[in-house]
């Protein structure tokens, strides 16, 4: 709870305690009251244009933004009257003045605002029976966004985002009244690591995501809490998926897309688009089956093969892409057997101000809290998680990877692995939080999780070391401890 003088306001007859300067609208949905709003977006500069959000406060003449108004101790506030109800109608009306009827071809139906309100406060015909205001319906504003300026409601949700969080001021209002719409600044176009972020934040469907648009309906999509792996901020996210065949016309396509998921202490409302748009590799270009030299076999043939390194000297690299659970795991038999063990992960890559940190991997942290360094060796046999480039010095080479790459058929033995959306684990930020994040779908083909490989290895040496997820959590949380003094 954030500190500041603490002061006691009425909602709708509900005795309501928030931080004075608090905006009402805030305050109002902290207490689980929701005020409609359409400009209005907790992550933006307020900017009141759009009067969707007025309330009744005692004393005051006339209604007042809740967006715009803070909270000030005594205050009595109502926020829906039939007085309320009626300004809400008039202002709906007006917007669907000009707003085509494009729900049923458009990609926000079901997640549109402007849908939701009318149904709710509206449902009347439109008296306004002039021709609709013609504009340009679909304007390419760089990498995946699409303007559509009917549909824009002009909000400037998508201006402030860019004038204020990525700062990076690609957009602007241009002409008045009527004919008004959002366009590009001369010479630009929307080319930010933040770009799709707009389309979660446009309230209509006035901006399209291209990598989306016409592929799914969204009722038809689950949504799985998780997080991103793309680099070690550990953004939350949601993974949208559909695996019905009466729905999805796309046989190999089960992830639609990604959308961030608000939390304030890591990636407040935004992803960038390297986590958004990064999915292809959890269904494309898989490994499905074991493979002993690029051929394929099978699980038998496996136990069989992981014999012939019994006794050898073995290295295992480790992947800053593995769960703490599974990185617990396999030390713990690497330690075992006597092999060495170090880690591999991806090349840094470019930061910035916003999100975006230099570690382009989920779980470096872990890897280093459990002592594991990063390392390569001489050892004749190596076990190589992810990576492939890290087996390259070795002659006896078992890589346990998820997706295709030329060379397979050099690998003794490869093992299909499943990709983060497909188990569920935890992760340790580069800030040392612990974040889970939830299996979304079936590992495609025979892959499976690294703790099951693990334990395909520890059968085929005759040893007892089941994968037990929930006892590795409270290992690592242990260690976890021992490292934050906590
Ligand atoms: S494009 Fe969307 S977010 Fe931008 S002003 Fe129009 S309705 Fe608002
Ligand atoms: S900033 Fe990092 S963790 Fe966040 S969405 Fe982008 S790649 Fe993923
Ligand atoms: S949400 Fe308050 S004026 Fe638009």
């Amino acid at each position: 709870m954030s500190s500041g003088k603490r002061v006691k306001i009425i909602i709708d007859g509900r005795e309501v305690e928030t931080v004075a300067g608090t905006l009402l609208i805030k305050a109002a949905e902290d207490a689980g009251i929701y005020i409609p709003r359409l400009c209005y977006h907790e992550g933006l500069r307020p900017d009141g244009n759009c009067r969707m959000c007025l309330v009744e406060v005692e004393g005051m003449r006339k209604p007042v933004p809740a967006c715009m108004t803070p909270v000030k101790e005594g205050m009595v506030v109502k926020t829906d009257t039939p007085a309320l109800r009626e300004h809400r109608k008039k202002v709906l009306e007006f917007i669907l003045t000009t707003h085509p009827m494009d729900c049923p071809i458009c990609d926000q139906a079901g997640e549109c605002v402007l849908q939701d309100y009318y149904f709710t406060y509206s449902l009347e015909d439109r008296r306004y029976k002039e021709e609709r205001e013609r504009k340009p319906k679909r304007v390419y504003w760089g990498k995946n966004l699409v303007y559509d300026a009917e549909r824009c409601i002009l909000c400037r949700r998508c201006v402030r985002f860019l004038d204020h969080v990525t700062k990076t001021g690609e957009l602007g209002v241009f002409e008045r009244g009527v004919h008004s719409y959002i366009g590009l600044f001369d010479g630009r176009k929307i080319e930010n690591n933040y770009s799709g972020n707009l389309v979660d934040l446009c309230p209509v469907g006035a901006i399209t995501d291209l990598d989306f648009r016409f592929k799914m309906r969204v009722w038809f999509l689950e949504r799985t809490p998780s997080v991103c792996p793309f680099c070690a901020r550990g953004c939350n996210i949601e993974i949208h998926t559909n695996t019905n065949p009466l729905t999805n016309r796309f046989s190999r396509q089960r992830v639609f897309r990604i959308k961030p998921r608000k939390n304030l202490q890591i990636n407040r409302w935004w992803i960038c688009d390297e986590g958004r748009y990064s999915y292809r590799f959890i269904d494309e270009n898989r490994i499905l089956r074991p493979m002993i030299k690029g051929r394929e076999t099978t699980w038998e043939a496996v136990s069989k093969k992981l014999r012939e390194i019994i006794g050898r000297d073995v290295r295992v690299y480790l992947s800053a892409w593995m769960s703490n659970e599974e990185l617990v795991y396999w030390k713990r038999l690497a330690d075992f057997l006597k092999w060495k063990a170090s880690f591999v992960r991806k090349p840094d890559g470019d930061e910035d101000a916003l999100l975006r940190v230099k570690d382009k991997n989920p779980n470096t942290l872990t890897c280093k809290i459990l002592g594991l360094e990063e390392e390569g060796g001489q050892e004749e046999v190596a076990v190589v998680f992810h990576f492939p480039w890290a087996g390259e010095k070795h002659s006896f080479k078992i890589g346990i990877f998820t997706n295709s790459f030329e060379g397979m058929e050099e690998w003794d033995l490869i093992l299909p692995a499943a990709t983060f959306a497909e188990k569920e684990g935890h992760w340790t930020n580069f800030q040392g939080l612990i974040q889970k994040f939830h299996q979304a779908l079936q590992p495609l083909g025979e892959s499976r999780e690294e703790g099951e490989i693990g334990e395909v290895f520890a059968s085929a040496f005759g040893i007892h070391m089941p994968w037990e997820r929930e006892a590795m959590e409270r290992e690592f949380e242990k260690e976890h401890r021992k490292w934050s003094g906590k």
